[in-house]
């Protein structure tokens, strides 16, 4: 398959599956995962100043100074794999300040998705959901069980993963959406987040299906273009 770098933005509630589709979108198209809260949970763990700033936010549910994680990302951005191979930008930006700073650097998405998911499913989806510190993957102790008692035996629970911790984390998303997504305006696509993942993932798969057939079009007309010019 035609490597086409997309540039695709994900964002939903806390919970609403960015992280579950981002699996199935990088594994079919090659994107680059840039999720921001992997990216503060890896400095979290290195023990770093900045991770233990970032731990206080977190906690209470708000976001992290931009000072920690704009650098962050825009950093991640720039490296030569995600030129290569296009980016899918997960939980950023959360605020108007974070697009800017995008906008400012000409970063902009191709596609921006939004998931949609009503709040007594996400508060069942944070507090069943388990990860694979082996392999990364996403689990729920009900959605998406553990494939033996091997793996069920080594999950773990986020610290932010709780009923409390969820309700202000909803919060604080609130808060940002609009804002964030006034800035997109052009190139939003909701998608029903509540279906099962497989079925999210097809809608998802659609819409970008379609974008890279458009800009395979777009990229060969111009490469006609020109070779007439020349
Ligand atoms: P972050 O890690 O980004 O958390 P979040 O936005 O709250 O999103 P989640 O990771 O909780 O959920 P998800 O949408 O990826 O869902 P998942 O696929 O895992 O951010 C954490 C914190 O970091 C923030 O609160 C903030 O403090 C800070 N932060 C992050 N970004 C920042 C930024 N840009 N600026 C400042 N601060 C920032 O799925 C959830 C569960 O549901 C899983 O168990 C899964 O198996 C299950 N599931 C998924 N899809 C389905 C489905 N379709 N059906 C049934 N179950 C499903």
């Amino acid at each position: 398959m035609e490597v086409v770098p997309l540039k695709i933005m994900i964002s939903g509630a806390p919970a609403s599956g960015k992280g579950t589709q981002c699996e199935f979108i990088k594994s079919k198209y090659g994107l680059v995962h840039i999720a921001a809260g992997d990216l503060l949970r890896a400095e979290i763990a290195s023990g770093s100043e900045n991770g233990k700033r970032a731990k206080e936010y977190m906690e209470k549910g708000e976001l992290v100074p931009d000072e920690i994680v704009v650098m962050m990302v825009k950093h991640r951005l720039i490296q030569m794999d995600v030129q290569e191979n296009g980016w899918l930008l997960d939980g950023y930006p959360r605020s108007v300040s974070q697009a800017t700073a995008l906008e400012e650097l000409h970063i902009r998405p191709d596609l921006f998705i939004l998931l949609d998911v009503s709040e007594e499913i996400l508060v069942e989806r944070v507090v069943g959901r388990r990860l694979d510190p082996v392999t990364g993957k996403i689990y729920h102790l009900k959605y998406s069980p553990p494939e033996n008692e091997e793996i069920a035996a080594r999950l773990t629970q986020r610290f932010d993963d709780t009923e409390e911790k969820v309700k202000l984390r909803l919060v604080t998303y609130h808060k940002n959406l609009e804002s964030v997504i006034s800035i997109y305006n052009d190139v939003i696509v909701k998608v029903d987040g509540s279906l099962p993942k497989e079925e999210v993932f097809e809608r998802i798969d659609a819409i970008l299906s379609a974008l890279r057939q458009k800009k395979l079009k777009t990229e060969s007309t111009s490469s006609v273009a020109a070779g007439v010019a020349h």
